[in-house]
């Protein structure tokens, strides 16, 4: 089977580099990948929210299944543009409806969703210009911090956690009054702070059934112990030792199972991955955020953690047979430590050269790109985040040590990493 993988990131690369051990898969198409991507399919240039590029390219090359890596063609509807389309709507898509993909896409919907369905989040409220004044005075009662969401997609950058009133204030004025995020962020969604430790957990649905995947934690800050700006994810670890069985029994009860049911009983079609953003409250679980594809940096370390055949699971999906599989699951651990671009989540500079690629070839060691690229047969910076250097171990501590031992090895200027992932756990 010919295979459309949509992306370009570190999640596509490891999608990619195992979609591409599939006996199942005879060519890998990557829209439009990296650098390391080449290395497990051919690249093609093709925007993947340009609908139209994509029917054509999937009718020449005989394309028998699209997996797409991020959010913005889902929540735009490719899953629907297959589906209704007589050309098209043999070729399954990996990934939920547009309708389905509102638990990323609106804040809101996966709010109210999560209240129909009995699933624990924070409380809340939800806020646009006709309720403003209601906002302003909701806002000055409630204790901080408070958190504030913009309803829509806002590249990772619409979630405020303000310290204090005057802060909230004018955060809710900016981006309901002054469109600091565009459409997006119009509709706010005010939320209670909740503290405790986050982890991510994943599951594989075909709408009825579903496969839990590894969990795994990111680090989104840019400086060591958390510190500083967000980021896109500056590594990650799997397992996470906290989510014990007792744990994640009250995960699958509470919020997992209810998930699904919800999405059955609502008639939302679900064929792909649900990424929960849990929060762990004194061992209580509940939901921060639902996302509709998987997490980057998540994958790299999920991924290598699964001994499935997972175009074969990817066809289960399609034919609504998951049941008919189970997860084979990897004992070892694994960690990834992200390279970025000096300056990175502010302004950097790309096209550095980077140099000590060529030494890897190393079992439990798997260096997936990120924001690369190939220029005159160089491989050069192309992103914040350039690589994601996992390695295996038998515990984190080894895995994440493995991995910082192996970008000693690595070099482009202004290269910057954190040494600490994984460090509650080392
Ligand atoms: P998101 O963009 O939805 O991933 O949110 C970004 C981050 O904000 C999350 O990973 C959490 O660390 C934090 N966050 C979001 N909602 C809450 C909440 N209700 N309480 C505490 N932290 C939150
Ligand atoms: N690592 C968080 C995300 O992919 O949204």
């Amino acid at each position: 089977m010919h295979i459309l993988l949509l992306g370009s990131g570190g999640r596509e690369h490891a999608f990619a580099w195992r979609i591409s051990q599939s006996p199942l898969c005879t060519r890998l198409f990557i829209a439009p990948g990296n650098a390391g991507t080449m290395a497990c399919g051919t690249n093609v240039s093709l925007d993947p929210v340009d609908f139209a590029s994509v029917k054509s390219f999937c009718l020449s090359e005989e394309i028998g299944m699209v997996v797409v890596g991020p959010e913005e063609p889902l929540v735009r509807g490719i899953y629907d543009f297959f589906k209704s389309d007589p050309q098209l709507w043999e070729i399954p898509v990996i990934g939920p409806s547009r309708e389905a993909a509102q638990l990323e896409g609106s804040k809101a919907f996966a709010k109210a969703f999560m209240t129909r369905h009995g699933i624990p989040t924070a409380s809340y409220r939800e806020f646009d210009n006709n309720n403003y004044t209601e906002g302003v005075d909701y806002l000055q009662r409630h204790a901080t911090p408070i958190v504030l969401k913009a309803d829509g997609l806002a590249a990772g950058k619409g979630v405020i956690i303000a310290q204090n009133h005057v802060e909230a204030m004018a955060e809710f004025e900016l981006m309901i009054q002054q469109s600091k995020f565009g459409e997006a962020g119009h509709k706010v969604v005010v939320e209670e702070f909740l503290t405790g430790v986050e982890l991510s957990m994943f599951v594989l649905t075909d709408g009825k059934g579903y496969l839990l995947f590894p969990e795994a934690k990111d680090y989104k800050r840019i400086g060591e112990g958390d510190t500083g700006l967000n980021t896109g994810g500056m590594g990650a670890v799997s397992p996470v030792p906290f989510a014990d069985s007792a744990f994640m029994e009250k995960v699958r009860t509470r919020i997992i199972d209810p998930t699904i049911q919800g999405l059955q009983q609502e008639g939302l079609d679900y064929k792909g991955f649900i990424f929960f953003g849990l929060i762990s409250v004194g061992g209580e679980p509940y939901v921060i955020e639902y996302n509709c594809r998987m997490g980057d940096p998540e994958t790299e370390v999920v991924l290598p953690r699964i001994k499935n055949d997972l175009v074969a699971l990817f066809k289960a999906v399609a034919q609504g047979r998951l049941q008919d599989h189970q997860i084979d699951i990897d004992p070892r651990a694994a960690a990834t430590v992200m390279l970025v671009s000096g300056g990175y989540p502010g302004n950097y500079e790309k096209g550095y050269e980077i140099s000590g690629l060529d030494i890897l070839n190393e079992d439990d060691v798997l260096v997936f790109h990120a924001g690369t690229q190939l220029a005159n047969g160089r491989v050069v910076t192309h992103g914040g985040r350039v690589l994601a250097v996992t390695a295996y171990g038998g515990n984190i501590t080894e895995a994440v040590k493995r991995s910082l031992k192996i970008i000693e090895f690595i070099e482009f200027e202004g290269m910057y990493f954190r040494s600490d992932i994984g460090y509650e756990f080392r």
